[in-house]
Order: structure tokens, then C-alpha cells, then sequence
């Protein structure tokens, strides 16, 4: 179980995260929909520590809570044990292989020992459907793969929440469907996952909620059909002009 709490964000004078409340359950599915530059990105940064919060405290389980506005050594370890996160685009090493770049944090960030790195990386491999291109580097790889291997990293973390910022919208149309896919299977294994997305279709089909924000707030949560039936008119206009697009 994650909570967060009273979560506030501003750059400058402006206010980007507006009181942040969410709790989300192990095996669940969340998916965070909403206008650009509602706060969505900063809110998933402020989770791993990559931004520091203004307020705000995190739960994981009964760990003792983290105090978001001061991230210490030793908090900021234990946070980025408890999230991996996918970004918009992949962020692989580019003198590394495919199958390197799943190893690399096997071996860094958990000291496994190589031989079971070895088998857990050609496990992932499998997972992201990327066994054939194991000894490919980054640039011999479509932007659906190397977003695979870059998914086939966060989970080589093993962390226990998985975060993903908008991880199809750099890649070309028919490239986006292989890595939902793989984010399908992730679900379906009950990963808890929060996923920042403009695939409505997608976040409808494999969320257990959705989250709308706008301006710095969550403005409704819950199932995808009670966010498709929800009337709040901003959240209805976003949902029109989303589906137009798409
Ligand atoms: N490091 C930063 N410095 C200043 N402003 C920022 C920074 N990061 C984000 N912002 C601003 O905060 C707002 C919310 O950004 P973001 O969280 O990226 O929104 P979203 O992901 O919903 O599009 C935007 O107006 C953005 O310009
Ligand atoms: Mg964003």
C-alpha cells in the first residue's frame, strides 16, 4: 500500500502540485490522465525524489513515512528501491547491448551475483518479448524496442512499484501498441503501477482507477467506467477533445 499525503509542489510562483491525497493498493493499476502541465510529471518526480516537494509525506506499507520536502542519503536509497520508474523517452546506456542495459542494474544497484543477473536479465529479455536482439545496441533498435529495454530495466530493479511517464508518446503510431502491450502483461502479472498516459483507450482498458488531474489536483478519481460516466465538465471536455485526436 502507497499513501501519499498533502502533497504541494510550486516552482516560483507557481503553484504545480496543489495538495496531492492518493492511496493505492499492492496489484493495483493507476492511471493519471489530464491536461499538459497539470502537475503530472512532477508528481511522479517528486515520488522518486528527482524533485523535492514543498509538503508532503509518502507511506510505503508500514516502512516509517518519508518526509518528501527533505530527502536525505539514506531515504533517497530506500525510495529508489521502492519505485523504478519508465521515462517519455528510453534512457539506456548507448555503449551497452540490450541485454546489458537490463544487467546494469542487477549488478549496481542489487549486487546479484553475475550468474543469476545472467538468468533474471534473459527472463526480462523474454518478458519484453527482446530475446532475438539481446546483443543489439541502442541505435540498431526502433523506438519500441529500445522503450522495451528501457521498461526491461525498471523491472530489473525490482522495485515494488513501477511509475511510468507517458512511455509512448515519443514513438512513432505503430510502434506504441507493442510497448502498451508489454505494460498489459506487466498488469496482468499485478504490478502496481502508476502510469501517466495519453492512451485513453489503453488506460481505460487495463487501469483499476483513473486518476483526472487538473491544475496541481487530483479532480476525480475511480474506476474507468465512473471516470468515462463522471460529469465533471473538464474532465468531459478533456475526454472529447482526447478522443478526437486519437
Ligand atoms: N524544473 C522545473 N522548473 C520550473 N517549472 C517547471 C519545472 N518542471 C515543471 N515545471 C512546470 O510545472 C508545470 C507542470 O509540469 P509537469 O509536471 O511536467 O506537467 P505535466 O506532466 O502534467 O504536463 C508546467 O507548467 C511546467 O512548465
Ligand atoms: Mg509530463
Amino acid at each position: 500500500m502507497l499513501r501519499i499525503s498533502r502533497l504541494r509542489k510550486s516552482f516560483g510562483e507557481q503553484r504545480v502540485l496543489d495538495g496531492i491525497d492518493l492511496e493505492v493498493r499492492d496489484g493495483e493499476v493507476l492511471s493519471f490522465l489530464g491536461p499538459s502541465g497539470t502537475g503530472k510529471s512532477t508528481l511522479l518526480r517528486c515520488l522518486i525524489g528527482l524533485e523535492r516537494a514543498d509538503e508532503g509525506t509518502l507511506r510505503i506499507d508500514e516502512a516509517p513515512p518519508f518526509d518528501l520536502r527533505h530527502l536525505g542519503r539514506a531515504s533517497l536509497h530506500r525510495l529508489r528501491r521502492s519505485f523504478s520508474m519508465v521515462f517519455q523517452s528510453h534512457n539506456l546506456f548507448v555503449n551497452k547491448t540490450a541485454l546489458e542495459n537490463i544487467l546494469e542494474p542487477m549488478v549496481t544497484v542489487q549486487r546479484m551475483p553475475c550468474g543469476d543477473a545472467g538468468e533474471e536479465a534473459s527472463r526480462i529479455l523474454a518478458l519484453v518479448g527482446m530475446e532475438d536482439k539481446a546483443d543489439a545496441y541502442p541505435v540498431q533498435l526502433s523506438g519500441g524496442e529500445a522503450q522495451r529495454i528501457g521498461i526491461g530495466r525498471a523491472l530489473a530493479v525490482h522495485a515494488p512499484i513501477m511509475l511510468f511517464d507517458e512511455p509512448t508518446s515519443s514513438l512513432d503510431p505503430e510502434r506504441v501498441r507493442e510497448v502498451l502491450d508489454v505494460i498489459r502483461l506487466l498488469a496482468d502479472k499485478r504490478h502496481t503501477m502508476l502510469i501517466v498516459t495519453h492512451e485513453l483507450e489503453f488506460a481505460r482498458q487495463v487501469s483499476t482507477r483513473i486518476a483526472f488531474m487538473n491544475e496541481g489536483r487530483i479532480a476525480a478519481i475511480g474506476a474507468p467506467e465512473e471516470i468515462w460516466s463522471n460529469d465533471n465538465p473538464r474532465l468531459r471536455r478533456f475526454l472529447e477533445s482526447m478522443s478526437k485526436k486519437g
